[in-house]
């Protein structure tokens, strides 16, 4: 331990000996220090023209080394990422450490690990900064790891990568890689962000020799004089920069990957006789907006040339995620159109910007040809996917967020109909919270524009159509209809005045032209396509009749009618004639989502994702949200509709109750649809909503898997398969097997775990453990946190987990 003062004393003496010497021949003698504050001095090389030291960016410190000689101070080197550190911070160059950084509490930020014995350093002339060992040898050197720059004299192996910094005052790695690959290639390639992965190299030397390796590209070199090349293993030179450019005179050289992704050498003279800056000499790619690899600027961003460097303008109605990255991801200013209620009325709340020459020419999902523009912008108004449609030659594309490889590029001559939100800010989004969502004792004029579009949405747009009905096997259920607490939107008590229309039997009967086209036939009757007016709907006849029914229809009905939210099937119109009795509804286009997810084709994750949050809307709604709670209980994927836009909207709730009011499970029994039925329906325990929760549980395991929970042809007993699979898939770590590697879903993984987590608790055994339909929602889309699902064990089970309540 005497050792310590002495070692010291000794330290102190290099030190101060160090300080008097440092101007003289750039060597740095073990135990000198340098210490992060504004005018601290660096060390300099022996020309003075680099040193090593901590420049300021911003309010922090990055130890780095720069040109001191040129005004810019252009930084060359700095350590890898280039952690930014708070003045006082410190850098130490220690024997058996090498170059160690660290903060002002003396903890270790990022170190060169040079663990052999240490004899001095130097700042040399070259730029680079060298550590030698006791033997002269050169323990490390900063030119063996290159940040974003290289310079003369310096050489990258086979395996060597440079990366580019985030942006102009951000040192962190960006998004584009220099890397010369073990087969000789250099190229140039984009990071995946979250991932870490190389991307498709968007610049390619060529230098790889298939027939003769020995003859493929072996190091990238900067030479003294200021040529770059390609050095083949049979030394031959591959210029990048091309002989006899270089400029005369003395000048500084360097070739920089820079945060736009362009590799260039650049030029800077020693002793220039005016003002001067860094010059071009030569660069890659040509043209970093045309290639589509290059990913040059972010998600919805645009990219175009100006004066041959690109440049990144996020398109109107749009702004940068991160302000300091221009070439990062643009969002939104306004929310996309389909995370609301008035989505489908495209124009009452979406216009379009109109931009010429701009493309995004990966991002489409439809191609209409031939076309017209009107149709081309009609249709991209109408589809809440559409985020723009492009228009050229008599041919639209429709493009949906997020909007990759933009770029604005004047030899094609593209119309792009940017859409936006002509009412704007926050105010116009998320669900009204109040109810129902509509004033019924108001007029039209006094409400506002929301309430107006929500209920044209059902009475008078163009596209509310109808509803296809399911094919089901029908179980009994009881509604509970619960008056909501205190101070919430309608009390019982008050009259109920709907904007439901009366039909007579006599007019449905033409309207459906005599029930001639059957739409499906489901657990309460059957359905009918009809035309009322201009509007195609679903006219369903039911077929069970309630005993001493008449109030109670009128009641029932009201209680339907009056429930309105985007994922619910409206309820139009009504018929009660006699013993006629007939409910007439939205028609749904597309079918239903059993229809969706079962096809020969599996649908996108991403349109997948959307109708499963949806559903999980509707049902809160019907849960917790509207003036009368409902339990659906027959959640399953033939009960669920698609619209023209696949926006999921649930049928059939509240007709359980309507038509089956005396009876209850006890003296019926279960005979309820296979594979969606909670396990509490087989004890004698009380049914409440949870029984829907897990019925969506079911559904979700069928939405991401795009499996059935239930095989009809299949006599097995067990139903439960689908929630098995999904707890040993899940349990042993095999969500590629789950989900038949699906490719779209394993590169969400994230987002894939927690919809299975979900959805595992959802078909918890014991109901209490279930989360409310709210909770479901808030986990889908990753605002609550999903804690580890236990095992959903089935009911058949008597083990430890079978925790009967
Ligand atoms: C630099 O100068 C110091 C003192 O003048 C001396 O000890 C050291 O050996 C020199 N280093 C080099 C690399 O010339
Ligand atoms: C140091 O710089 C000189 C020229 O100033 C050069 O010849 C030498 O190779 C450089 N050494 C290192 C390790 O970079
Ligand atoms: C640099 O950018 C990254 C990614 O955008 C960000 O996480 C980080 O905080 C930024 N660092 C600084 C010092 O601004
Ligand atoms: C590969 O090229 C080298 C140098 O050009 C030559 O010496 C060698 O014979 C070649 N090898 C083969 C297998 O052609
Ligand atoms: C909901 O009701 C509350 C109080 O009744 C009111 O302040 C609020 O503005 C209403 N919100 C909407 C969206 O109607
Ligand atoms: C509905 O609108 C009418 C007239 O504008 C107003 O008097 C009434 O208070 C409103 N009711 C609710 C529940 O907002």
């Amino acid at each position: 331990m005497a050792l310590v003062p002495l070692h010291l004393v000794i330290s102190l003496t290099i030190l101060l000996h160090f300080v008097a010497a440092q101007q003289t021949n750039g060597s740095v003698s073990v135990g000198a220090s340098l210490t992060a504050t504004p005018d601290a001095k660096p060390w300099l090389s022996s020309s003075g023209e680099y040193a090593l030291g901590f420049k300021q960016v911003q309010d922090n410190f990055l130890l780095s080394i720069w040109y001191d000689k040129i005004p810019e101070k252009t930084i060359i080197w700095y350590p890898e990422d280039g952690p930014s550190v708070p003045a006082g911070s410190k850098v130490d160059l220690i024997d058996r450490s090498g170059l160690v950084l660290s903060d002002p509490q003396g903890k270790e930020v990022w170190s060169s690990r040079s663990i052999s014995d240490l004899a001095y350093a130097y700042m040399n002339d070259t730029g680079n900064f060298v550590i030698a060992g006791s033997n002269s040898r050169n323990i490390w050197e900063s030119f063996d790891h290159p940040a974003d720059t290289i310079l003369p004299t310096q050489v990258i192996p086979r395996g060597g990568v440079i990366n580019s910094k985030m942006g102009k005052t951000n040192f962190t790695h960006g998004r584009f890689q220099l890397r010369l690959l073990q087969d000789g290639n250099l190229v140039l390639n984009t990071l995946e962000m979250f991932s870490g992965s190389a991307g498709n190299a968007y610049y390619i030397s060529g230098t790889r020799d298939e027939s003769n390796a020995t003859n493929s590209g072996f190091q990238l070199v900067f030479d003294t004089a200021g040529y770059m090349y390609i050095l083949r293993g049979n030394g031959e030179r591959v210029d990048l920069t091309v002989r006899d450019s270089l400029p005369s005179g003395d000048n500084y050289h360097r070739a920089t990957l820079d945060s736009d992704g362009v590799f260039t050498q650049y030029y800077y003279p020693k002793n220039p006789t005016e003002a001067t800056s860094w010059r071009v000499i030569w660069y890659v790619p040509e043209n970093i907006c045309k290639t589509i690899d290059s990913k040059a600027c972010g998600l919805n961003n645009v990219c175009s040339l100006d004066d041959n460097k690109p440049k990144c303008e996020c398109p109107q109605g749009f702004s940068l995620i991160d302000p300091n990255t221009p070439n990062g991801d643009c969002k939104p200013d306004f929310i996309p159109s389909c995370d609301e209620g008035e989505s489908n009325n495209g124009g009452d709340v979406f216009d379009f910007i109109e931009l010429t020459n701009i493309d995004w020419p990966t991002s489409d999902y439809v191609h209409m040809n031939p076309t017209n523009e009107q149709t081309c912008r009609t249709s991209c108004l109408n589809d809440c996917f559409c985020a723009v449609a492009i228009y050229r030659d008599n041919q639209c594309w429709k493009k949906q967020l997020p909007l990759a490889n933009g770029k604005k590029d004047p030899s094609q001559n593209v119309k792009a109909f940017l859409k936006f939100r002509k009412i704007d800010g926050p105010s116009g989004t998320g669900e009204n919270k109040n109810g129902t969502g509509e004033n019924k004792s108001g007029t039209g004029e006094n409400k506002s524009r929301r309430t107006l579009i929500l209920v044209g949405s059902v009475f008078s747009s163009m596209f509310v159509l109808g509803i296809v009905l399911l094919i089901g096997v029908i179980y009994v259920c009881f509604l509970q209809i619960h008056k909501k607490k205190a101070g919430n939107s309608f009390p019982d008590s008050a009259p109920v005045e709907t904007r439901l229309a009366r039909f007579t039997y006599q007019e449905l009967f033409e309207a459906t032209d005599g029930f001639k086209v059957e739409l499906g036939k489901g657990a309460f009757g059957t359905v009918y396509k009809g035309v009322i007016g201009t509007k195609i709907v679903a006219v369903k006849k039911l077929e069970t009749m309630v005993k001493d029914g008449q109030k109670e229809f009128k009641t029932e009905v009201n209680t339907i009618a009056r429930t309105h939210h985007k994922n619910l099937v409206q309820l139009l119109g009504y018929c009660d004639d006699g013993e006629q009795r007939l409910l007439i509804f939205e028609y749904m286009s597309n079918g239903t989502l059993a229809f969706f997810l079962f096809g020969d084709i599996r649908p996108s994750w991403k349109q997948r994702s959307y109708i499963m949050i949806g559903i999980a809307k509707g049902l809160s709604y019907l849960h917790e949200d509207c003036s009368n709670q409902i339990i659906h209980c027959d959640i399953k994927p033939q009960n669920i509709l698609l619209d023209d836009y696949y926006n999921a909207k649930i049928a059939d709730f509240g007709l359980a109750k309507l038509l089956m009011i005396n009876q209850s499970r006890t003296n019926t029994g279960i005979r309820g649809t296979k594979g969606y039925v909670a396990p509490e329906w087989f004890r004698n325990t009380p049914i409440t909503f949870k029984v829907d929760v897990y019925s969506f549980g079911v559904l979700l395991f069928e939405i991401i898997s795009c499996r059935k929970s239930v095989v009809f042809d299949d006599d097995v007993e067990d139903v439960t398969v689908l929630t098995e699979l999904a707890w040993d898939c899940y349990h042993e770590g095999k969500l590629d097997a789950f989900v038949e590697n699906d490719l779209e879903a394993l590169d969400d993984f994230k987002k894939l775990t927690r919809y299975m987590m979900v959805g595992l608790w959802c078909v918890q055994e014991n109901p209490s453990l279930r989360p409310t339909m709210k909770k479901v929602i808030q986990m889908l889309e990753g605002v609550g946190e999903v804690t580890e699902p236990p095992c959903p064990c089935p009911f058949s089970v008597t083990s430890y987990c079978s925790s009967s309540n």
